[in-house]
């Protein structure tokens, strides 16, 4: 039965690719090397995309003995490069989908092109290869807001019942943190914890902010306001991406087949039966191979990607797709409910007697870290405080994070109304050497909504339409607004003019005839920073006309198609999204295992 299944799907897909080879599979004409070809590309799942959710997915589905595990994965294999903590993100440019958002006219307004960069990983570990590290997972009030409609199988995805698969990842290595085993847990594939390395404005911002009223906690305990000394996802002070810490240690895996540079362009489905029978994917542009699934494929190509494959396959908005002339198989609102995070530049801090870094010291940093992994480099600076605040009384969760970053501008301090705002951001040293502090304000939990398109001109290589609509909710730029008032409030405290800390003058054009609150709405518009977290547009709930899958993620309608990665949140969780996702693909896990191997398949009635 099933093998006729597959067979039908090879002639289907034989003809829609390589028509002119139709005869390969008759089997008057088969040879042997054909034959191992075609069972070569039969999988038991196949993953669609190898970065964060989908490295914790292959580890677990390709533990089950008698599973055939598929990975495609558009990026390459993963550098030491990356590996160094201190080395700021912003030089990971090599790695990234090149997205940027839309023009319009609120945000993003003086970044090139009127637009923002929105960042995320092409390569074996996706983002979490080019991410910040840190381990912050959202609060109660979040994820009890996925379920608010009360539907059964929404329950499932009540705070109480999640704990269990951040913990099963979890492999904590600060007993201060640890103590609190409620949250907390060690074992998991995912080492978490705190630089050792503490420099001396490291202690100043987190005095100032103590002077401030803020207290020392795990922001990970359901607190609403937070001086953070940042957990990060490291092991001997070196990354541990998704990749590192679930697939690399699995690679041996006979049943586990990692394909790298390999991007799937369709989902072929079964028009008639419903159900994904193949997935296209093209190592070289142009030539399509096929690769045949016995029970599911699984998407973990991020809020961006899926949408592409997705549309590209015929699922989602018949009204866009019609714009391309696909016809909709699935009319689902795949690509809307886009949101990220924001946040502004142009807040920043500088310091006095910093003493420039000479070339030596950092090369002998770089030397201390690749043969002891310690030193300045097995840190990332000030970026290891954060302050979380709640400016308003509604929800027991904080609004924004203040989070800190240092940047080394080689200018004489006094002249720093020279220095543009893209300067102070746009690091040039390793994170440990700084002497301008960035603090940026990130609004952790978006009221704008978005939308993912196809490119108009170029659909299938093309980079996606992203309508961001930063701020194009007030309220959004408001709640920005009034935490800048609180940072600035630093600037009153002892600790920081003990230490002689100043406000940076930094060139803000065109706000800089602006006084107070218009300057900051107007820096803020202008300076927009998406924070790369995107999530929502393939979001999980009741029905097909608001979302795109079900409480078990498989997509409405379709049998065989789950997706599993930070594009079914339908909003965000007040913290990066990094915990949040590796914690969804740990439930989807969980969830593969039950119907497959304790319903023994039968709810797929195949
Ligand atoms: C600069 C930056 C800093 C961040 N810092 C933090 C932080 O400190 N803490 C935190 O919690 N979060 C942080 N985040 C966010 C977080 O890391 C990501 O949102 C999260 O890892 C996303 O996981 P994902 O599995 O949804 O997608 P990804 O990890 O992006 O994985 C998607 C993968 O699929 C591949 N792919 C896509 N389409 C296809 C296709 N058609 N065929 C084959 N392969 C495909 C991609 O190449 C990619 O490898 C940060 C993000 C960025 C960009
Ligand atoms: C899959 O891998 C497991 C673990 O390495 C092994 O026990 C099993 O025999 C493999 N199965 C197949 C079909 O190769
Ligand atoms: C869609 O098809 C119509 C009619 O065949 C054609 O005129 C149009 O240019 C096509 N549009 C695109 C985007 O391919
Ligand atoms: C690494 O540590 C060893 C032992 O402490 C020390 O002798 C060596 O100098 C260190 N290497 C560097 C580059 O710091
Ligand atoms: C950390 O990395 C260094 C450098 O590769 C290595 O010498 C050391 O043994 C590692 N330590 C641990 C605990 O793995
Ligand atoms: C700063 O700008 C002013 C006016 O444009 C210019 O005269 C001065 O030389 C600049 N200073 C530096 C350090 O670039």
């Amino acid at each position: 039965m099933e093998f006729l299944r597959l067979f039908h799907t090879a002639v289907l897909l034989l003809s829609l690719t390589w028509s002119t080879e139709a005869d390969l599979f008759s089997k008057a004409t088969r040879t042997k090397a054909d034959e191992r070809d075609l069972r070569n590309s039969v999988f038991d799942f196949i993953i669609v995309g190898g970065g964060t959710a989908g490295c914790v997915l292959a580890n677990r589905l390709s533990a089950v003995a008698d599973w055939k595990v598929l990975v495609l994965e558009s990026g390459d294999e993963e550098n030491i490069d990356y590996d160094i903590p201190a080395v700021p993100t912003m030089d990971y440019r090599p790695i990234l989908w090149n997205f940027r958002t839309e023009r319009n006219g609120y945000s993003c307004l003086s970044r090139p092109g009127g637009s923002c960069e929105v960042r995320t990983g092409k390569v074996l570990g996706g983002s979490s290869v080019v991410n910040d590290m840190k381990y912050t997972r959202g609060s109660k009030a979040d994820y009890d807001g996925w379920h608010s409609t009360g539907a059964l199988g929404s329950l499932d995805w009540k705070f109480e019942n999640l704990l269990e698969y951040f913990k099963t990842s979890e492999d904590n290595g600060d007993y201060d943190i640890l103590m609190n085993s409620f949250y907390h847990s060690r074992g998991g594939e995912m080492r978490v914890q705190k630089f050792k390395y503490v420099d001396r404005y490291i202690e100043v911002f987190s005095n100032a902010f103590a002077e401030m009223g803020f207290r020392n906690l795990d922001i990970n305990t359901n607190v609403p306001e937070a001086i953070v000394f940042n957990q990060f996802t490291v092991s001997n002070n070196t990354r541990l991406s998704a990749n590192s810490a679930f697939l690399k240690p699995v690679r041996h895996r006979k049943n586990l087949t990692v394909m790298k540079e390999a991007t799937v362009t369709k989902i072929v489905i079964d028009k008639q039966e419903k159900n994904v029978d193949a997935v296209l994917y093209e190592i070289e542009k142009g030539k399509e191979k096929p690769a045949y699934v016995k029970r599911e494929v699984i998407l973990t190509g991020g809020a961006i990607n899926n949408v592409r494959l997705l549309h590209l396959s015929g699922i989602g908005p018949t009204a866009d797709l019609k714009k391309h002339n696909i016809t909709a198989l699935f009319d689902l609102p795949v690509g809307q409910n886009y949101q990220d995070q924001v946040s502004t530049g142009g807040l920043a801090f500088v310091l006095n007697d910093v003493a420039p870094v000479t070339e030596n010291q950092v090369i002998n940093d770089f030397k201390t870290w690749f043969q002891n992994r310690s030193g300045p480099l097995a840190s990332r600076g000030i970026n290891q405080v954060s302050t979380f605040i709640q400016l308003y009384e509604n929800t027991n969760a904080p609004d924004v994070e203040l989070a800190l970053e240092g940047n080394f501008i080689r200018s004489d301090k006094f002249m720093l109304t020279n220095v543009s705002v893209h300067a102070a951001e746009e690091s040039n040293l390793p994170l440990p050497y700084y002497n301008l502090v960035n603090i940026y304000p990130v609004l952790l939990k978006p009221k704008s909504r978005g939308k993912v398109m196809l490119n108009k001109r170029n659909p299938k290589y093309g980079r996606p339409v992203i309508q961001a609509n930063l701020l194009k909710e007030t309220e959004d730029l408001d709640t920005i607004v009034d935490s800048v008032d609180i940072a600035l409030q630093l600037l009153d405290t002892k600790e920081m003019k003990k230490a002689e800390v100043k406000f940076a003058p930094l060139d803000l054009f065109p706000c800089d005839r602006l006084t107070n609150r218009d300057q900051w709405n107007c820096i803020t518009r202008h300076y927009t920073k998406a924070m790369g977290r995107p999530v929502g547009t393939c979001r999980m709930g009741e029905n097909s006309k608001e979302s795109v899958v079900d409480y078990q993620l498989k997509v409405h309608g379709i049998e065989g198609l789950r997706i599993m990665d930070a594009s079914v949140m339908p909003t965000h969780v007040r913290g990066g999204i990094f915990a949040a996702t590796m914690m969804i693909a740990e439930k989807g896990a969980k969830m593969i295992l039950k119907d497959w191997k304790e319903n023994k398949g039968h709810y797929y009635n195949r």
